[in-house]
């Protein structure tokens, strides 16, 4: 892995058998299109941070692997990834991908919900590609109390948001669903206290997204 340092291509086909996720589940897929190369290298940018320590990584919500793909080649000799996909469809994919790149023995693929995922693994950065804002409050602050149950001290979270989402559901989404994602909103500003962040945004992407980091403050 260490050897390889441009990302395999990403293959045609994976854009169609995202859109036909977004089609079956728009809520849980929470997009339309995987993440451009420019959104992958913003969020692993802690990942090439830590070089050369043999960190162990987890990316949850990997979808078709465009981040999965750009991860693969940074990590440090000795680094471990843990890849959590709660669609089965795209956990089969995510299996062939590390089949495919001959890494089996450091990279682990669990078809499985984040914040159920069973594992005493603690993590020295997180890559989270869930859609936080499409879910509930109650679902946030699950997901996100087991990001920092799972984090090392001293680790990272980074994640993504669209920007504009807000001005588009002001245009469409019902009451309910306006109140639903301002309750999440809240939720997940509530876990942003739990330590420092930092944040840029990617116009390399569609939509342009703005990605996070948080570093939590000692427990
Ligand atoms: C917005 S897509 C991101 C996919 C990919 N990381 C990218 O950037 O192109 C979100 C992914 O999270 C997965 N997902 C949603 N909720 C999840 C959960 N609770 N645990 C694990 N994966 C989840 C979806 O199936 C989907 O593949």
């Amino acid at each position: 892995m260490t050897e390889q340092t441009t990302p395999p291509p990403r293959p045609r086909a994976d854009g169609w058998a995202f859109l036909r996720e977004a089609v079956r589940d728009l809520r849980t897929t929470g997009a339309v299109a995987p993440s451009s190369r420019a959104l992958a290298q913003a969020l692993t940018a802690p990942v090439r941070a830590r070089a050369p320590h043999p960190i162990d990584v987890l990316e949850a919500g990997a979808g078709t692997g465009a981040v999965t793909r750009v991860l693969l080649p940074q990590l440090p000799r000795g680094a471990r990834l843990d890849v959590v996909e709660a669609n089965p469809r795209f956990a089969a994919g995510l299996r062939d991908l590390v089949a495919a790149q001959h890494c089996e023995d450091r990279v682990t693929v669990h078809r499985a919900y984040v914040e159920e995922l069973a594992t005493d693994r603690r993590y020295d950065v997180i890559v989270s590609g869930l859609p936080l804002t499409n879910f509930t409050p109650a679902q946030v602050d699950r997901i996100m109390a087991r990001y920092l149950e799972l984090l090392h001290p001293g680790g990272t979270l980074t994640w993504f948001a669209y920007l504009g989402t807000r001005r588009a559901r002001a245009l469409f989404a019902t009451r309910a669903e306006l109140h639903r994602h301002a309750a999440a909103e809240r939720a997940l500003a509530t876990h942003l206290r739990s330590g420092r962040t930092a944040s840029r945004t990617v116009w390399a992407n569609l939509p342009p997204a703005r990605v996070w980091q948080l570093h939590p403050t000692a427990r």
